[in-house]
C-alpha cells in the first residue's frame, strides 16, 4: 500500500455539544486508515493563515482521550468565523494556505462547519482544481441551527434540541408552580438565526406530564406584534401561566428583526450575520406594559449549544460517523464535497451517510417548511415533532470528576505550530 500523507482538520462557526465527536471521528478513522499525521488548525482557517496548528497525536494519547473528546463541548481546537476572499481576488491568501499545506505534506483538508464554513471548502477545492493542486477538501456538517441543505439533519442539532426540550419542560414546571392568583408570562428565546428548527424543538416538551409551550414563533413567517399581544391576552383569560417560545431571528413584515426594536447590538460577523439577542426581553417588556402581569424573559443563548451533559447519544454517534465518512470519501478520491446524513428509518431510527457537491450546500439555508407549522404559524405540527424526536434519543454521560463533567483541553505548548508556541502565555 502506498504511504499516505497527512491530514489537517479544522473547526469553524458556532460550536456545538458534539463538534468534538466529529473531530474524534476524523482522528480515529485517519489513524486506522493509515494516514501518517493528523494536524488540527487552531481557530480554523484564520488560525492556519497564521500558522497556528497542532499535531493531534500530542493531544490525544489513548482511547480514553477519544472518549473524553467526544464528550467535550465547544470547539476543542478553537473555532473562527472567517470568510475567505473570492478566488483570484486575493491570490496571496490562497497561495499562503497552499504553501502551509505543502510544508505539512497535507493530502486531505477537512473542515467541520455549517453553511458559511462550507464556503471555505468550496473556494479551496475550486482553487486547487484551477491551479492543479492535488490536495482534497472535504466538509463535515455541523450546526445546532440544522439549516444545511441536502442533509436530513446536522450533527449538533439533536443535542441542542434535547436540551431545549428538557429546559422548556423545566421552565414550564417552575412557572406553573408559582402561578397562583397571580398571572405570569414567560418568553423563551431560542437560537437558530433564520431557521426555526431549534425553536420548534420546544414542542418536544409537550407530553402527558407537561402542557408544552402555549405559543411557538419561528423566523420563517413574518411576526405580527399586535396579533401576538392579542393572542397572549386571550390565553391569559383562560390560564394563569403563559409560556411562549420565540426564535431569536423573528422578523416583522418590513424585514426588521424584532430584537432590533429593543437594545440589540449593531455588530455583524464576517458573513454579514447580525449579532442576535434581546428578542425575548423586548417582547416581555411589551407584555408587561400591555397586561400588567409579571413577565420573565429567558435567553437560552450559548447554553443550548454547549450542554454536553445532556447530549443525545444519536447525535454524538452520528457526529463521529460523519467525521469518519469524510476520511473514507478522501480515500475514494473525492474533493469539494460535504458528508450528508440520510435517514434510513424512523422506528427503529437508522441513518447512513453519503456525500454531496459542496457548491449545492455552501451559503444556502434550509428552513422549516410552512406545512410543518399550524395555520396561524404559532405552533409546529406533529410531523415536525416526529422528525425531531428520534434525533434526541439516548445519552452518553459525561466523565464526572469532582461532581462536574471532565473535558479534554488543548495543550498549546504541546506540539502546536511555531507561531502558536511563541504566543503561548
Ligand atoms: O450558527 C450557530 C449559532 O449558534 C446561531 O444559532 C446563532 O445565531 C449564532 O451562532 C450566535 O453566534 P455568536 O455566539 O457568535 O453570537
Amino acid at each position: 500500500m502506498a504511504k499516505k500523507g497527512n491530514i489537517i482538520v479544522g473547526q469553524s462557526g458556532g460550536p456545538t455539544a458534539v463538534i468534538n465527536s466529529s473531530l474524534a471521528g476524523v482522528y480515529k478513522y485517519a489513524i486506522d486508515r493509515g494516514y501518517d499525521k493528523v494536524y488540527g488548525m487552531v481557530h480554523g482557517i484564520q488560525g492556519l493563515l497564521e500558522e497556528q496548528y497542532v499535531d493531534l497525536s500530542t493531544q490525544i494519547h489513548s482511547e480514553l482521550d477519544i472518549e473524553l473528546l467526544k464528550r467535550t463541548p465547544s470547539a476543542f481546537l478553537g473555532s473562527c468565523r472567517y470568510k475567505l476572499p473570492e478566488i483570484f481576488e486575493e491570490k496571496e491568501t490562497y497561495e499562503k494556505i497552499f504553501e502551509i499545506l505543502n510544508k505539512l505534506d497535507i493530502e486531505v483538508f477537512i473542515y467541520i462547519g455549517g453553511n458559511d464554513s462550507m464556503d471555505t471548502i468550496k473556494k479551496l477545492s475550486d482553487y486547487a482544481i484551477l491551479t492543479g493542486r492535488t490536495q482534497k477538501f472535504l466538509g463535515v456538517p455541523k450546526t445546532i441551527d440544522n439549516d444545511l441543505a441536502l442533509t436530513d439533519h446536522t450533527p449538533g442539532f439533536g443535542s441542542a434540541a434535547k436540551y431545549i426540550g428538557a429546559t422548556t419542560k423545566e421552565v414550564i414546571r417552575d412557572a406553573q408552580g408559582l402561578a397562583y392568583r397571580k398571572k405570569q408570562i414567560t418568553v423563551l428565546e431560542i437560537m437558530g438565526r433564520n431557521a426555526g428548527w431549534l425553536t420548534g424543538a420546544t414542542a418536544l416538551a409537550k407530553d402527558e406530564d407537561c402542557d408544552g409551550p402555549d405559543l411557538i414563533y419561528l423566523p420563517e413567517v413574518p411576526f405580527d406584534l399586535d396579533a401576538f399581544k392579542t393572542k397572549v391576552k386571550e390565553l391569559l383569560e383562560k390560564k394563569d401561566c403563559v409560556v411562549v417560545a420565540v426564535s431569536e431571528g423573528i422578523k416583522l413584515a418590513d424585514g426588521r428583526y424584532v430584537c432590533e426594536l429593543g437594545s440589540s447590538s449593531d455588530a455583524v460577523d464576517a458573513f454579514g450575520h447580525k449579532q442576535m439577542g434581546g428578542t425575548a426581553s423586548f417582547l416581555a417588556n411589551c407584555l408587561t406594559t400591555e397586561t400588567g402581569c409579571k413577565t420573565r424573559a429567558i435567553e437560552l443563548s450559548t447554553l443550548q449549544r454547549s450542554a454536553s451533559h445532556l447530549a443525545s447519544r444519536v447525535d454524538i454517534d452520528e457526529a463521529f460517523m460523519v467525521g469518519g465518512a469524510a476520511i473514507k470519501a478522501a480515500d475514494e478520491g473525492d474533493t469539494g464535497k460535504m458528508v450528508i446524513i440520510n435517514r434510513v428509518s424512523d422506528d427503529p431510527y437508522l441513518s447512513d451517510t453519503s456525500i454531496f457537491d459542496v457548491h449545492r450546500i455552501a451559503n444556502e439555508e434550509r428552513l422549516v417548511p410552512r406545512e410543518w407549522m399550524n395555520k396561524e404559524a404559532n405552533y409546529v405540527t406533529k410531523e415536525f415533532v416526529d422528525y425531531v424526536r428520534p434525533l434526541i434519543q439516548g445519552d452518553l454521560l459525561p466523565v464526572m470528576v469532582g461532581g462536574l463533567p471532565k473535558h479534554l483541553v488543548l495543550n498549546r505548548g504541546n506540539g502546536a505550530g511555531r507561531k502558536a508556541r511563541r504566543t503561548m502565555k
